[in-house]
């Protein structure tokens, strides 16, 4: 970054550029990716911010053919049926798009998919909560708020998937609800906790492009604009606008083919 004054905002329309056109990537090409780009990728991950600096991550770079097949079973197995069920809790129109499809259905797929198992590369990110306690106690006292923790570690990942989108790579965020089995199968200590499985490689297919709220909606100014207060009953509106866009994304994932039906892409 330029630390002089100047009315040139080269470096602010390359971050926007890059920003607006990264997008999540779930069909990747098993392809080798130079191998220093994994350390360019960590390398901005851990320039993240966190509360106090207390940079509470690691990373688990996971190349082993073997391994990635075995993490992607144990996430199709334990914490994709996890999901699938809890899905099935809400009514279904409700539910997340990848899982209004019967129990049947799930278990193909997860039995199927090859999904980011090919990825040439995995990064796995771990927190330590040891570590957040560089910063202030009231950021982790227990029913009040404990984000630095969290928010510090999507700071990295965040970093990490533009990074990745810079050198021309596609990634995916992978979150995990039950680690236990990951951290079993990666040897990962007790006190750590596991987030999350980034997968990197280049994407199979041109990613749609993004959608994002316009900005107008979701800024106010000097108060909060009432206008622009959504209502619990529109929130479900809401919810159904968003997945009539989704639903062919998440598609593009989990198909041999690159998912789309006619008129997906309107
Ligand atoms: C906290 C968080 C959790 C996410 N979890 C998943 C996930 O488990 N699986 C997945 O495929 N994408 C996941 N995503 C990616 C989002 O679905 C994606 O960012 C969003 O739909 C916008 O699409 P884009 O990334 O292509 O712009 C997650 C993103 C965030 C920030």
């Amino acid at each position: 970054m330029s630390t002089t004054p100047s009315q040139s905002t080269a470096e602010y329309d390359m971050l926007l550029d890059l920003v607006q056109n990264r997008r999540s990537i779930r069909k990747l090409k098993s392809d080798p990716v130079p191998a220093d780009y994994i350390t360019k990728i960590l390398d901005v991950g851990r320039s993240a911010m966190s509360g106090g600096n207390a940079q509470p991550w690691e990373f688990i770079v996971v190349t082993d053919a073997a391994m990635k097949k075995e993490l992607l079973r144990t996430y199709n197995e334990v914490d994709i049926d996890f999901t699938y069920w809890m899905e099935q809790q809400r009514v279904p129109e409700l539910r997340h798009p990848s899982f209004q499809i019967s129990h049947e259905e799930a278990v193909i797929r997860a039995r199927t998919a090859k999904g980011w198992s090919e990825a040439p590369f995995l990064i796995v990110l771990l927190g330590d909560g040891r570590r957040q306690w560089a910063t202030v106690q009231s950021a982790h006292t227990y029913g009040v708020h404990q984000s630095h923790l969290t928010d510090g570690l999507a700071n990295a990942a965040m970093l990490m998937h533009l990074a990745g989108a810079a050198l021309g790579l596609g990634s995916q965020h992978v979150t995990i609800q039950i680690d236990a089995p990951f951290k079993r199968l990666l040897n990962v200590p007790d006190p750590l906790k596991l987030v999350l499985i980034m997968p990197f490689g280049y994407p199979e297919f041109e990613p749609y492009p993004g959608s994002r709220r316009p900005l107008d909606a979701m800024v106010h100014h000097e108060h909060y604009e009432m206008d622009k207060f959504i209502s619990n009953k529109d929130i479900i509106a809401y919810l159904n606008e968003l997945r009539g866009k989704t639903v062919p994304i998440y598609r593009q994932g989990y198909t041999g083919t690159d998912g789309l039906k006619e008129g997906d892409k309107s």
